[in-house]
């Protein structure tokens, strides 16, 4: 079968795309034909070797992936055989086929299409369960969310409105930011130009952000730190940035704050359950017509590797998705 290859450690430019075996279901396994798979940042960190998943040579990245069920091993009776489905396999998604376990495989709507279906779940689902279940976001309380764009960010902006939040966005574009504001943002901040922690005490009378969401790391972290209110909640989601950071002791005493780590990936091994309710919540919610995905990029399987080049020039926004077959 088509698969992009990663033979070694590097850049977009060194995957191939080739040829590996077609995958054969294990007892609790499923093997998926792919129709679509989303881009995830995780994928470009993958292939640098710099991610906490190190596969061994030749290996498939691509870890979010929607299709039709090919074949089930021994014991998988959740799905069947055609079934229309989201699952994540963590690698090799991107290929024609891939392997996932039974546990992380989710039926979809008839009505939900396939680059939709994989462009929702990690995306979603992170902001749903990190600004509700982990942070405890409330109506009125001021939501501060980073990268606010890209594909975690977007779907916080949407859930933040949802959940009664008054949403202030940064982006580092007009036009990124003209997007969030489509999107339901109340307040938007360039923050490669502007001051987050002056732009944000404006807003909110002097107070400072009850939640900031942070995907992205960095100086964004440390403004953060400086624009929180009182008893806020600072969710730690990613690093875009590159960078990692060390939180001032002192702040989160004298403000009474707390830094939190979100990572969906864990809660399928400790907790599958509030995945699942996460996503039949959200599942519903899009039926309902609440939710919005937005694709910048649909292309190809063999263009994995522009879309990961991409990802990392900052030029996407929401999600990408690589599409296989007609
Ligand atoms: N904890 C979890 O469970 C979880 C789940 C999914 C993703 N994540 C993490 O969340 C982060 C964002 O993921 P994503 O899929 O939303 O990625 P994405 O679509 O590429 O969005 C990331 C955003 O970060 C901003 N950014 C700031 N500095 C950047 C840089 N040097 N390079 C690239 N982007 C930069 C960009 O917005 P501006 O240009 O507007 O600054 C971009 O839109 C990643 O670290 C990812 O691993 C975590």
């Amino acid at each position: 079968m088509k698969a992009i290859l990663c033979t070694e450690w590097g850049g977009p430019e060194k995957l191939i795309v080739g040829d590996a075996p077609s995958p054969s279901p294990g007892p609790g396994e499923v093997v998926i034909d792919v129709k679509a798979a989303g881009v995830n940042f995780a994928d470009t960190v993958v292939i640098q070797g710099t991610y906490q998943l190190k596969p061994e040579f030749p290996f498939t990245p691509g870890l979010e992936v929607a299709g039709v069920v090919a074949q089930l091993g021994d014991g998988v009776d959740s799905v069947a055989v055609g079934d229309r489905v989201v699952g994540i396999p963590n690698i090799g998604a991107f290929a024609e086929q891939v392997l996932v376990k039974a546990a992380a495989v989710v039926r979809i709507p008839d009505s939900m299409d396939f680059e939709t279906a994989a462009s929702f779940a990690v995306a979603y689902s992170t902001s749903h369960m990190a600004l509700g279940y982990r942070a405890g976001l409330k109506a009125g309380e001021t939501l501060l969310i980073f990268g606010a764009a890209g594909g975690v960010g977007l779907t916080a902006v949407e859930l933040g409105k949802i959940m009664g939040a008054n949403v202030i966005a940064c982006a580092s574009t007009q036009e990124k930011l003209d997007l969030c504001s489509e999107r339901g943002a109340d307040h938007v901040i360039n923050y490669t130009e502007e001051d987050i922690r002056e732009r944000v005490k404006e807003i909110t009378g002097g107070k400072g952000a009850d939640v900031v969401y942070d995907p992205v790391g960095g100086e964004a972290f440390d403004a953060a730190m400086r624009a929180i209110n009182w008893e806020g909640r600072i969710v730690v989601i990613g690093f875009a940035s590159g960078d990692f950071n060390q939180a001032r002791t002192n702040i989160v005493m004298v403000k009474n704050i707390a830094v939190m780590g979100f990572y969906w990936g864990s809660y399928s091994i400790h907790k599958p359950s509030a995945i699942g309710e996460s996503m039949s919540e959200l599942i519903q919610m899009w039926k309902e017509g609440k939710l919005s995905p937005h694709i910048s990029h649909g292309m190809p399987l063999d263009r994995a590797g522009e879309a990961l080049a991409m990802m990392m020039g900052r030029k996407s926004t929401g999600k990408m998705v690589l599409t296989v077959g007609d």
